[in-house]
């Protein structure tokens, strides 16, 4: 898309201004709402998806004109890993094609002033060119096992650089990487490949189970941020950043999938011996996004990956019996 109607300088935000999370009680949308307190915000608005239904387009206007944000951060998604997203591509592309245009909808209505959008690296082309660039979007043929949750997302950029374009709203979107950290969805059904990973070793440790056997090949590389960095990454952009193109958010370098379960088995403490099951799919040879732009506008990561992994084990096993299923 292009044009830009867009004459904004970005500048800290209100701290006292109504501030909607959508999905505050998500991986990311909870980190978000911890940043935003430690960062004096005291006017924070979160609703659970049995509180409002974010695919309910009636009452999402009628939350909207009732609680008249002044800022809109959308972390509400239908999320889930490789296997969820092969099975069940109408719910990812329909759901989260409903709650991005209803929230983007009602937020126009009521003349949200800054709104930033989460999409996902997904996004990009299965073989775009690494690390991956901003303009890559749009530029090749997506990773098939996601496709309708990227389309969705893709649908989302597009919407924001839309508005920008019709009515002039500084609104922006962000395209992270693979995040992890406390609250993270450790299901089996629905979790990514780094929570997966930390809830089958460390079954195989408490059981004492002696194998334990991973997806693919284990040679594609990926790339991992931890939640506490994007969130800061959020608020970064929200007060540093203005233009129609989404930014990446990552650490810029990865590692194979085989390394990140090896450092997890040694962080849980597992003795065993891990196995690949190569008749299953890996997915993406290689994500990496380039972070140039984002570290342009000044910010880069602060949590390393062996760091960011002992807390979020340690959060696991302080949560395992009331995590979500
Ligand atoms: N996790 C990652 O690695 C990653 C990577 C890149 C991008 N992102 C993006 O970050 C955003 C958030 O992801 P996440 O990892 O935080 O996902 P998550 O932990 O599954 O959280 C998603 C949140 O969305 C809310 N939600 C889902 N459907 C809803 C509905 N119909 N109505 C209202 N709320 C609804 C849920 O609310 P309830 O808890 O109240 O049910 C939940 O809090 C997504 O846009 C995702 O694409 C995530």
């Amino acid at each position: 898309m292009t044009g830009d109607n867009v004459d904004f300088t970005p500048a800290p935000l209100d701290r006292s201004a109504p501030l909607y999370v959508a999905g505050h009680r998500g991986l990311v949308g909870s980190a978000i709402w911890r940043k935003l307190e430690a960062e004096g915000f005291d006017n924070l608005i979160g609703r659970s998806s049995k509180e409002l239904d974010l695919k309910d387009r009636g009452a999402v206007f009628e939350f909207f004109r009732e609680t008249r944000p002044t800022n809109v951060v959308l972390a509400a998604a239908k999320v889930g890993g490789i296997l969820a997203n092969s099975t069940y591509p109408v719910d990812f592309l329909s759901e989260n094609m409903q709650i991005q245009v209803n929230v983007l909808d009602a937020a126009l209505e009521v003349g949200v002033d800054r709104l930033l959008f989460l999409g996902s690296s997904c996004i990009y082309p299965k073989f775009a060119p690494q690390p991956i660039k901003e303009d890559s979007l749009l530029t090749g043929h997506l990773e098939e096992t996601n496709d309708s949750y990227a389309i969705a997302k893709i649908a989302g950029i597009l919407q924001i650089q839309a508005v920008r374009r019709q009515y002039g709203k500084p609104w922006i979107s962000a395209m992270p990487t693979n995040l992890y950290g406390p609250g993270d969805n450790f299901s089996p059904k629905g979790s990514h490949v780094l929570p997966a990973l930390i809830r089958r070793y460390d079954e195989a440790v408490k059981s004492g189970a002696e194998v334990v056997t991973n997806w693919g090949t284990g040679t594609p590389r990926r790339e991992f941020l931890h939640v506490d960095d994007m969130a800061a990454a959020c608020l970064h952009l929200l007060e540093h950043y203005d233009g129609p193109a989404q930014v990446n958010v990552g650490t810029g370098s990865d590692v194979t999938i085989r390394e990140i379960a090896e450092t997890i088995g040694r962080v849980v403490g597992f003795e065993g011996v891990t196995e690949w099951d190569t008749t299953k799919p890996d997915g993406t040879p290689q994500k990496l996004l380039d972070v140039s732009k984002l570290a342009d506008e000044g910010w880069t990561y602060q949590i390393g990956l062996e760091e960011g992994l002992r807390s979020t084990v340690e959060w696991y096993r302080e949560h395992v019996d009331s995590i979500r299923e």
